[in-house]
């Protein structure tokens, strides 16, 4: 019996006194173990007198079952003050609110793409993509633009190889093409994306840049749809009616081509933006030449279009009043952080 109180007494002083889960482990070891002081109580009950036996047998179970008691308990105990430490000696207030994330944002090409394809879409567009590294029929052929045009020269257009035959696109105009191919008319598209061009880089020019190509082919188009349709363009721009002008312009691909002007959004008189004009020259456009119409299988007795082609990364720039072109592509994060 004193055995029995004695091994009680020691392995009870010993676990309030452990300090650490490994600590613990050696103190069962010691006593509850194959080879531990509680088995050694077992093992000597065949020598004692048979009226002992029970007794002797039926405490050491009480003791076995007191000491695993007394370690479970200090080891939830050493468990939830390692865990009050961690939450730094108990200052820890699950009540507060988290430090906010740094989130990311849209780039504002992004931006303002999402939102003219949105608008395009409520008036019954379809968006487009087109491939990056195009072929020669799609960049210029089918456009109408002849073997000498200076966009064909490398000065311009950034090659891919020396057939000649792939380039990267120098314009979204080949998506006009390739919508050809694939829609019977009537239908409308729009195709924003990125376009290359083999120049000097400086405020106003950057060898990459966004371009977003319009086009519709229907029945009768004429001259009063394109001006309708850029109106609508520039009222979901700019959140209100501004005035439009079209002067003449040349592409192959159109005919007849014109440079549409808006009245600058930003002034009445003048400003830094217009360049004191109060117009902003806003894009190219024009009736879609029946040559194009025709190498693409469309009868130009039948149907008739306009294409436009929108200067996105421009269109960025002076709703945001962005100074320079290659802070766009810059990868600053001063200046995405701003959107
Ligand atoms: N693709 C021309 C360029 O990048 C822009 C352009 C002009 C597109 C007239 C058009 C258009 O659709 O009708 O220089």
């Amino acid at each position: 019996m004193a055995d029995h109180d004695d091994i009680r007494a020691r392995a009870e002083a010993e676990i309030l006194a452990a300090d650490s889960a490994a600590a613990l482990k050696d103190i069962e070891r010691a006593y509850l173990g194959k080879k531990g002081e509680v088995a050694g109580l077992l093992a000597s009950i065949p020598s004692l007198p048979a009226e002992e036996r029970p007794l002797v047998g039926k405490n050491a179970n009480l003791l076995k079952q007191a000491i695993q008691a007394a370690l479970d308990a200090r080891g939830s105990e050493l468990e939830a003050s390692s865990l009050d430490a961690e939450r730094g000696a108990g200052d820890f207030d699950p009540t507060l609110p988290p430090r906010p994330l740094d989130t990311g944002s849209l780039h504002p090409i992004t931006q303002v793409t999402r939102e003219l394809e949105d608008l395009f879409l409520s008036m019954g567009y379809t968006v487009l993509d087109g491939p990056e590294v195009e072929r020669d029929f799609y960049n210029f052929e089918a456009l109408n633009i002849p073997r000498d045009h200076p966009a064909r020269d490398s000065q311009d257009t950034f090659y891919c190889d020396d057939s000649g035959d792939f380039s990267l696109r120098p314009h979204t105009s080949p998506v006009q093409v390739r919508a050809m191919e694939r829609l019977e008319p009537p239908f409308r598209v729009i195709a924003p994306g990125r376009v290359f061009r083999h120049e000097t880089t400086d405020a106003s020019h950057e060898h990459t840049f966004h371009q977003m190509e319009g086009m519709v082919v229907g029945k009768d188009i004429s001259v009063g749809h394109l001006i309708g349709a850029m109106k609508t363009l520039l009222r979901g721009i700019f959140h209100r009616e501004v005035e439009v002008r079209l002067r003449p312009g040349h592409f192959p691909f159109v005919e007849p081509g014109f440079e549409l002007d808006a009245r600058c959004p930003f002034c009445s008189e003048g400003c830094s933006v217009c360049g004191r004009t109060t117009w902003i020259e806003l894009l190219p456009c024009g009736l879609v030449h029946p040559n194009v119409l025709r190498m693409s299988g469309i009868d130009p007795e039948e149907w008739s279009g306009f294409a436009f082609g929108l200067g996105l990364s421009r269109l960025v720039m002076l709703r945001y009043n962005i100074d320079d072109v290659r802070h766009l592509l810059g990868g600053d994060l001063r200046f995405l952080e701003q959107f």
